[in-house]
């Protein structure tokens, strides 16, 4: 298939001609259209603070070091900011495992740093979204310390037991324990209990109101200062049936459809339209999103169902977890899964729009093609694609230089808790660790975690000390600073894209309809709201490619593209280069 371009495509024949005229475009009422939301309208930038930007030399990122990068961030355009946890933490996963959530990380800095940060951002009309994580806290919590010191200790019922006389617990799946048993035995009480995420982990028992209660007041001190709103970790699994029945045999170990059986647990809505009436509704201006949001569609709009009063936006996985590159699970099926959930919520509820976060491979590593003929122009036709959906855009730090995967060879490289354990695990079973490595290279979360390339300089210039995770070599070439005098950088592209969404809302609220579904190369859609009408064809092959929109595109204007040139004999505009990403106006 490689580079064989060819040439009858450029005989495209006649095709309808498109006649949409304002009168046509009708916004329903109650449409998502009619219902303005900041939220709506944001680009969202994740920083993982671990590994932005070290300001004191220890190799750890820290509060310090975004201020230093506030007018970085106010220059990409960006609206809002989620910042990955920056609690006190114990950092078995990295400050998802809390020891107080009151408090600042050492390694990151005081009170008084993120105090400044703040209103560092809101100075420069940045909002701040803070990760909440409390489907569990860190064993170090101080709530867990009291609950495993007795059985009778107050805040026993803050988490989840199984008293060792009533046997072995029934077999619950962990994410990240060796074993993948998410109850550890706890010799001080005689009791095991629950961690779905690492043993450092324990889940907090929402079923106690107590804890609810609790929740909500922190939930209060951090909206008292001012932050715009959070970031749901992991809640989809908060809620669980604490006699803990037997599962099917047939789902022990991993189940495919681990939502089914560990999310949507029998109390999970009444415990969000809770915190909505207790919180979130007194503070009418902030922003939710779920980390998950069920199994299907349906499932999802049940978080962001306005009329639930729940959250806001729903943030589902199906997305990312629909295989490893693209080319192995095919783009057909990749807009299959957008499509659906617009259908979905079309009329309202609203999505997210993503391909990365800190628990994914790179954008481009994953979506497009890292290679160094390819890098530069797939990551602009990615960051095309997440700016054109309908959906808020949720833009992970770094994609916007284009960076990618680290592929590490050696166990040693990684700190994550994910991707050793599951290692470890495989060893004592005698695994295939080779393999194991292998395959991380391309689908370990650690890819992304590496540090932000600032410059070409040690370390990339993100520390002058030994930085926790090594940095990726290609930072010589690919990093900000080069990137910031050349026009044509995937950094300047970013900032075009961003410019374009902030200045058209009907990228933002307009009808999403998709073209040429079959089209194993090319991802087609229209987008339009109140007679104004924009095509985006975007090339997902490293092949020249064409499609079908289904209307001409003679006449049509192009209002971007990332090549610096336009391809001159392309008549029709049907005709896209490797990775090349168009966005045509049509009215
Ligand atoms: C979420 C986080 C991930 C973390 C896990 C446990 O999935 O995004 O980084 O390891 O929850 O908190
Ligand atoms: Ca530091």
């Amino acid at each position: 298939m490689k580079n064989n371009f060819i040439k009858t495509t450029l005989i495209i024949t006649l095709l309808l001609s498109v006649n949409m005229s304002k009168s046509q475009v009708v916004v329903a009422k109650n449409s998502p259209e009619m219902d303005k939301k900041w939220w709506k309208e944001a680009v969202i930038y994740q920083i993982y603070p671990r590994s932005f930007k070290d300001s004191n030399g220890d190799g750890i990122g820290d509060l310090k070091g975004i201020i230093s990068k506030l007018d970085y961030l106010k220059s990409l355009g960006i609206d809002a900011i989620w910042l990955s946890p920056i609690y006190e933490s114990p950092n078995d996963d990295n400050g998802y495992d809390i020891s107080d959530y009151r408090d600042i990380m050492k390694d990151f800095g005081t009170m008084q740093d993120f105090d400044l940060m703040l209103k560092g951002m809101h100075e420069r009309g940045i909002k701040l979204i803070m990760d909440l994580v409390v489907n569990h806290s860190s064993d170090e919590h101080e709530w867990f310390k009291q609950a495993r010191s007795s059985r009778d200790n107050k805040f026993r019922n803050y988490y989840y037991w199984w008293p060792a006389e009533k046997g072995t617990p029934p077999y619950r799946w962990s994410w990240f324990d060796v074993n993948s048993n998410a109850w550890k035995y706890d010799a001080q009480t005689d009791s095991y209990y629950l961690h779905y995420f690492s043993a450092k982990q324990p889940d907090l028992n929402w079923n106690n109101p107590e804890v609810r209660t609790e929740i909500y007041d922190m939930m209060k001190y951090w909206l008292d200062k001012g932050i715009d709103g959070f970031r749901l970790d992991a809640f989809q699994f908060a809620s669980k049936d604490p006699s803990f029945p037997e599962l099917p045999k047939e789902i022990v170990g991993h189940p495919v459809e681990i939502i089914k059986f560990y999310g949507n647990g029998p109390h999970l809505h009444d415990y969000l339209q809770e915190m909505n009436r207790e919180v979130l509704s007194k503070y009418p201006n902030v922003m939710t999103v779920a980390e998950g949001a069920g199994d299907s569609p349906k499932a999802a709009m049940k978080f962001v169902d306005p009329e639930r009063k729940e959250l806001n936006i729903a943030y589902h996985f199906e997305s990312v977890d629909i295989g490893k590159h693209i080319n192995d699970f095919g783009l057909v099926n990749y807009k299959e899964i957008f499509s659906r959930y617009d259908q979905e919520f079309k009329d309202k509820g609203w999505l997210s729009i993503f391909m990365a976060n800190h628990d994914q491979p790179r954008m481009v590593s994953k979506f497009g093609n890292d290679t160094p003929e390819f890098r530069e122009l797939s990551s602009k036709m990615l960051t095309t694609f997440v700016m054109t959906m309908r959906g808020t855009t949720f833009y992970y730090n770094g994609d916007e230089l284009g960076m990618s995967n680290i592929r590490f060879d050696n166990i040693d490289d990684y700190n994550d808790v994910d991707t050793r354990n599951a290692y470890f695990g495989l060893k004592q079973k005698g695994g295939d660790l080779a393999a194991f490595l292998e395959d991380k290279k391309q689908t370990s979360r650690e890819n992304s975690r590496t540090p932000i390339q600032w410059n070409a300089g040690e370390n990339a210039g993100f520390t002058t000390g030994k930085p926790w995770l090594k940095v990726n070599e290609n930072h010589r070439f690919l990093n900000a600073e080069v990137q910031e005098n050349d026009p044509n950088s995937v950094l300047n592209y970013f900032r075009k894209i961003v410019k374009l969404r902030k200045e058209n809302p009907v990228l933002v609220y307009g009808k999403y309809t998709l073209l040429d579904k079959d089209n194993p190369n090319v991802y087609c859609y229209t987008r339009e709201l109140d007679g104004k009408k924009l095509l985006i064809a975007l090339n997902f092959s490293e092949n020249n490619a064409t499609y079908e929109p289904g209307f001409s595109l003679e006449k049509a204007k192009i209002n971007s593209n990332n090549y610096s040139e336009l391809f001159v004999d392309n008549k029709n505009n049907t005709i896209l280069r490797p990775y090349e990403a168009m966005i045509i106006e049509i009215n």
